[in-house]
């Protein structure tokens, strides 16, 4: 192992990635269109007019991909599946030649010992569905459980570990508040429906991948530690609410089974109009890991006078930053870790890291290696200070679309020429390979990456 503390057998190392961000190929085999289609392709809205047409082009390259995780020696891969190539409007029967390549990409990664870690919405929602009103719809929940439950029958036996919805507060904030994301809605009122419809399509997608499947599951939140900008009162109260829209807000339903306090100011209409009896019980049925996804802490202060948000964003000064210009600040992951099992206790799954990596383009990173060894000395930290953790997935293996990004920020352990396709790993690619080496097998062999 690199100049790393030890993580104990069983321990698993991964990579990450989203269908959107690599596939391309978006209008082969019956692929319907996403949101992220519709946005992409909208004037102005992705820096230098990019779009994931072509992405990767995983789609047609996945087996040299696979081979390339296999390469590298992670025991697992953490990838989405397209909503619109199973169901190309979101709803009605099965788009076979959709369903067929996430299954022959399941039994590729079989086939080379890898576990697959399948996320079913990674923010491509149908453009069908969008029409209808999206997530603001309740409709849209039972949608999603169908497509869950037509995922879990066909992959479900292969499957080791299942996330719901990746980064349901993101796509809230970045897609239906601020605008930035598709479907690129600025909604500044009446927010609960789309909050609440997303956890209800987790809740009853725990409820139909335990019908077809005996894998865990779980679903992938964005957890930032808040800093209150300073101790006066309006800062320390904007924090409060910050920490409580981005941290709490798509957890505490799920483990509490209640929203957390003060989520009343999402709505101007009666919440009773929008949570109907019993729809708590399902979004807060057993989920048996959390997913974490982490890049750095949230400096937060109060808004500006006349502002619509009621807390303002600032820029943390004094660390290393990313090429995205995000601090790096490592011990942020221990105690968002830590945090979490403060506020959660006993109700607290063990947790798998989903996500934890930086936008770096060289191909000599010793900046990201750096990085990478940084949250995993965090976790470590967390672990020692008895938080149960069981995996770690980096994102990601590839340069890909990095969203209202483009192309313009490189997450990869591989460089993508995104002219010529030519994947090179850069010198992470090989140091993490050395990582997933010295990564102990569990005393009993069990290849559940839970268990
Ligand atoms: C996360 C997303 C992932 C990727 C990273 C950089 O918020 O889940 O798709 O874009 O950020």
């Amino acid at each position: 192992m690199p100049d790393l503390p030890q993580f104990p057998p069983g321990f698993r190392f991964g990579v990450s990635t989203a269908a959107y961000q690599i596939e391309g190929a978006v209008a082969e085999d019956g692929r319907g269109a996403s949101i992220w289609d519709t946005f992409a392709h909208a004037p102005g809205r992705i820096r230098g007019g990019d779009t994931g047409d072509v992405a990767c082009e995983h789609y047609h390259r996945w087996e040299s991909d696979l081979d390339l995780i296999a390469r590298l020696g992670a025991g697992a891969y953490r990838f989405s599946v397209a909503w619109p190539r199973i169901q190309p409007t979101g709803s009605g029967p099965v788009n076979a030649a959709g369903l067929d390549f996430y299954d022959r990409l399941v039994d590729g990664l079989a086939a080379r010992g890898i576990d697959p870690l399948v996320t079913l919405f990674h923010w491509d929602l149908p453009q069908a569905l969008q029409d209808e009103g999206g997530w603001n719809n309740r409709d849209t929940a039972m949608r999603f459980a169908e497509y869950a439950e037509l995922v879990g029958e066909r992959l479900g036996d292969r499957v080791k570990l299942w996330i719901t919805l990746n980064e349901p507060y993101i796509h809230f904030a970045l897609g239906h508040v601020q605008g930035v994301h598709a479907p690129g809605l600025n909604m500044l009122t009446d927010q609960l429906p789309v909050v609440h419809h997303l956890l209800l399509a987790h809740g009853l997608a725990v409820s139909a991948l335990r019908r077809t499947s005996s894998a865990p599951v779980t679903l992938a939140n964005n957890y930032s530690p808040v800093w209150p900008a300073s101790a006066s009162d309006e800062d320390q109260m904007a924090a409060a609410v910050y920490d409580m829209v981005q941290n709490h807000l798509f957890t505490d339903p799920i483990l509490f089974g209640a929203y957390p306090p003060g989520y009343e100011f999402l709505t101007t209409a009666d919440v009773d109009s929008i949570i109907m009896e019993g729809d708590l019980e399902v979004i807060s049925q057993p989920i048996q890991a959390l997913g974490v996804n982490y890049y750095n802490p949230s400096l937060i202060a109060a808004p500006p006078p006349g502002d619509l948000l009621p807390f303002a964003r600032l820029p943390i000064e004094g660390y290393p930053q990313t090429a995205f210009d995000w601090p790096v600040v490592p011990d942020g992951l221990r105690q968002l870790l830590t945090g979490l099992k403060e506020r959660y206790g006993d109700k607290l799954p063990p947790i798998w890291i989903t996500e934890s990596g930086c936008s770096w383009p060289d191909i000599d990173d010793q900046f990201r290696i750096d990085y990478i060894a940084g949250d995993l000395r965090a976790v470590r930290d967390a672990m020692d200070a008895g938080v149960e953790v069981h995996g770690y997935c980096t994102w990601s293996l590839l340069d890909n679309f990095e969203w209202a990004e483009g192309y313009h920020q490189r997450f990869g352990l591989v460089h993508v020429d995104f002219d010529t396709q030519e994947r090179t790993p850069r010198r992470s690619f090989e140091w993490y390979g050395q990582v997933c080496a010295a990564a102990a097998p569990s005393p009993d062999g069990h290849p559940d990456p839970t268990g």
